[in-house]
């Protein structure tokens, strides 16, 4: 029996898909513990680009893939999801945790008004319903995925909700109507159609565990985006963090083995919020371009710059993190030198921790430690000795600065494009 967990260690995007999915190959459950459709996790398999929001990536290898209580779910984007993964041949095997919250459309609608009514000091959302959906969810005024099989409990809660949300929509000046029988009869139908997904998804899991399964877990977002350890407000509304994977499935810490950190070789950022080794230069455009650095959700176009080790030292950190897997090295390829930041100048003292004050962190200045780059790392490298000695020696920085092993190494989007270091 092996309970591992898969999360981003800097602000999502860093491969999560890719790794899950390599990793999928051994476990009998793949479990998503938090957030919602406002990951995009990418799985390349061949020529076969698959991109899901909120169905866990394990469902590619099928695997029992698990949306736990701590994620919010839009039943829309769910069941769109299911009908384009069985056209494309795939009949995902799903379980949904009667505990999930539901993001309703007052979610969708108040999540954009308030980005709208922040004006230039919006968090720059995915406007997904995230943040209001776990707003009610933490204030008890949230619909979970068990009310959608129950018309009573579904209305009797919409009568309590919906008068609170009009005066808001009031407030913010939103026309859109909210009507108690159209919500009720669209979301009793998205229950019968997910009826059979929905379950105890947390005794079938330790049940799972006792009877000496395999279980991965594959977080969302990334470490500078939870909502404790991130960089807040600037960060999204879940415990993204390794100890949100037991709160958001229902197992207990005492199972969990390793915990894999994703990095990606540089740093990226979709959104508002300060992002210290951000790069405005020719080098900023060249990761973009080459890492095709656009939201694999909203399309944005994500922010870029050098690897930040403070960051992931306070991820490996905060989650206990025992395997590192270095995602996207090939971007770097041609570049003279490569930079990597390890500590911050704040103010005349040298830091190596990330401060809680959103200010404090705008002013921090990084301290980089340059490195030679290399031309290009051939796509059938095998083994760590196939990788060009200017890259062993980037790597061997990041074990040295973190204190934890690399187990993986990524050169490309596809599944054989991994080096697994043993
Ligand atoms: P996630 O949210 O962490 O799952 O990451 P995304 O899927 O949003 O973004 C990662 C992007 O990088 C996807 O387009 C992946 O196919 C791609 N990718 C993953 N690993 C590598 C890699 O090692 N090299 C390259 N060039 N692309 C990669
Ligand atoms: P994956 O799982 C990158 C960012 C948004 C915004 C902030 C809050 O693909 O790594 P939200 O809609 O969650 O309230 O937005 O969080 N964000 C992500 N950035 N990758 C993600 O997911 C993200 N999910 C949310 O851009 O800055
Ligand atoms: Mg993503």
């Amino acid at each position: 029996m092996t309970v591992n967990l898969v999360i981003g260690t800097q602000w999502g995007d860093e491969g999560k898909g890719k790794v899950v999915d390599y990793f999928s190959k051994n476990a009998d459950f793949v479990v998503r513990f938090q957030g919602g459709n406002n990951a995009g996790h990418t799985i390349k398999v061949g020529d076969e680009v698959y991109k899901l929001h909120i169905t866990p990536s394990g469902v590619i290898q099928g695997k029992t893939a698990i949306i736990g209580n701590g994620c919010v779910i839009d039943p829309e984007v769910l069941l769109s999801e299911i009908r384009d993964l069985k056209k494309r041949g795939i009949k995902p095997k799903l379980l949904i945790s009667d505990r999930a919250n539901i993001i309703m459309p007052y979610h969708k609608i108040l999540d954009g008004a308030e980005e709208k009514y922040l004006g230039e000091k919006k968090i720059g959302t995915t406007k997904k319903g995230i943040g209001p959906c776990y707003s009610d969810k933490i204030a008890r005024k949230g619909i979970r995925a068990i009310d959608l099989t129950d018309k009573k409990s579904l209305d009797h809660k919409l009568d309590n909700i919906l008068p609170v949300k009009k005066r808001i929509f009031k407030a913010y000046d939103i026309n859109e109507r909210l009507d108690k029988d159209e919500i009720l009869k669209t979301y009793l139908d998205y229950g019968k159609q997910l009826k059979n997904y929905i379950s105890t998804t947390h005794i079938k899991l330790n049940n799972a565990i006792k009877s000496g399964k395999n279980i991965l877990f594959e977080g969302a977002q990334g470490t500078m985006l939870d909502v404790d350890y991130g960089t807040y407000p600037f960060t999204t509304s879940s415990h993204v963090i390794a100890g949100g994977s037991c709160i958001g499935a229902g197992i207990s810490p005492r199972y969990l083995n390793d915990i894999i950190g994703i990095v990606k070789a540089y740093t990226t950022r979709v959104g508002s919020g300060p992002l210290p080794t951000e790069l405005f230069n020719k080098t900023g455009e060249h990761l973009q371009q080459k890492g095709h650095e656009f939201g694999t959700t909203t399309k944005r176009p994500r922010r870029c710059g050098w690897l930040d080790l403070v960051v992931v030292k306070h991820s490996c950190m905060i989650s206990g993190i025992t395997k590192l897997a270095i995602t996207k090295l090939d971007v770097l390829d041609g570049l003279k030198t490569v930079k990597i930041c390890a500590k911050y100048k704040l103010r005349d003292k040298q830091i190596d921790y990330f401060p809680a004050n959103i200010e404090d962190v705008k002013r921090c200045k990084p301290i980089y430690k340059e490195f030679k780059g290399w031309n290009e790392i051939k796509k059938d490298s095998k083994h760590l000795s196939d990788l060009p000695n200017e890259v062993q020696d980037y790597l061997k920085y990041v074990e040295k600065e973190t204190k934890v092993p690399i187990a993986i190494v990524s050169i490309g989007p596809g599944r054989k494009e991994t080096i697994e270091i043993k």
